[in-house]
């Protein structure tokens, strides 16, 4: 029987350049949608999905992260103290359990495929995901919990998939559909950021996966062997292309709202949307939108 998957890699070592200057002291999954930082949504899609484990591959300046996750006493005893009981409750619900979270540094930025090898001594020989925080998905059943229950029928490689406009293609890794089954794609190519008249679908990957630890052992060969791209950088989707003839890498559609909190556009659309969620915000915010749209098509 296949192991359950229990431990998630979080490669939160970039450099986050699309968020200078703000990114010069905050890491980028500390910025905030609302009140939460990115960080806490991922951590949160991660355990309703049953992961017990938590690996971050962090950097240089990433401190803010390891504190974020750390008990805050003195903060927590004049919570206390004042009476404010559901402060209390929302600064525990962040605490995580001690041993539960490792961390590790990737010395260089030699891209997300060399991140997640960094942690191949904590994930050893098991089945494991991965999860970009910068890809926040709204969703009514979390996504990672989509992507697990579909792959507890196959036991093989799954990475999120999502249709994109067809002139998007660029900045995605796009797959090459065997079999299109509804919810999962059998992939037979992934090839990453086409050109719009290359690319052999609209399908695209999105930061989540479930990957076995043959895939590890990819990154781990295609290093030794000096099989890199642009810059040095170890590719995560060439180690997972390497099991399309081997123990097989499926898509999976998921159903949810994703937002690419990596970019500007997305991250400003996340918040406007998390916000409208919010049931203390929603009445003000929404009227304050309308007031701006309603101002800016009268000066149109
Ligand atoms: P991005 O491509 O978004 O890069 O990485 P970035 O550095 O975070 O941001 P920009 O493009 O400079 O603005 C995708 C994910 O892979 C991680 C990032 O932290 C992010 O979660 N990553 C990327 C690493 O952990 N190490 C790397 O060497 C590269």
């Amino acid at each position: 029987m296949q192991r359950k998957v229990t431990k998630a890699v979080f490669p939160v070592a970039g450099l986050g350049t699309r968020f200078l200057p703000a990114t010069k002291s905050i890491p980028k999954e500390i910025m905030t949608l609302v009140d939460r930082p990115l960080i806490q949504y991922a951590i949160d899609e991660a355990r309703a999905a049953g992961i017990r484990e938590f690996i971050f591959v962090t950097s240089r300046g990433k401190s803010a992260l390891e504190d974020y996750f750390d008990a805050a006493p003195t903060l927590e005893a004049s919570l206390r103290k004042a009476g404010k009981d559901d402060l209390l409750e929302l600064l525990k619900s962040t605490n995580m359990e001690s041993g539960a979270i490792a961390y590790i540094r990737q010395q260089r930025p030699l891209g997300l495929g060399h991140a997640v090898w960094c942690a191949r001594r904590l994930i050893a020989n098991e089945p494991f995901a991965v999860i970009l925080p910068d890809d926040v998905i709204a969703a009514d059943k979390p996504c990672l919990q989509q992507m697990i229950e579909s792959y507890e029928e196959t036991g093989a490689n799954m990475v999120a998939a999502m249709e994109v406009p067809h002139d998007k293609t660029k900045a995605y890794g796009i797959l090459d559909v065997d079999r299109d089954m509804g919810d999962r794609v059998l992939v037979k190519g992934m090839v990453e950021k086409p050109e719009v008249d290359e690319a052999p679908s609209n399908l695209a990957v999105i930061g989540r996966y479930i990957l076995t630890p043959k895939v590890l052992h990819n990154l781990d060969q295609n290093r030794k062997d000096n099989r890199t791209g642009a810059g040095g950088e170890l590719q995560l989707t060439d180690a997972i292309a390497q099991e399309i003839d081997g123990q097989g890498v499926y898509g999976f559609r998921f159903k949810g709202q994703r937002f690419d909190c990596g970019s500007k556009a997305g991250f400003l659309q996340a918040t406007v949307s998390f916000a409208l969620a919010r049931p203390e915000l929603n009445a003000e915010f929404e009227r304050y939108l309308r007031e701006l749209v309603g101002v800016r098509k009268a000066a149109e």
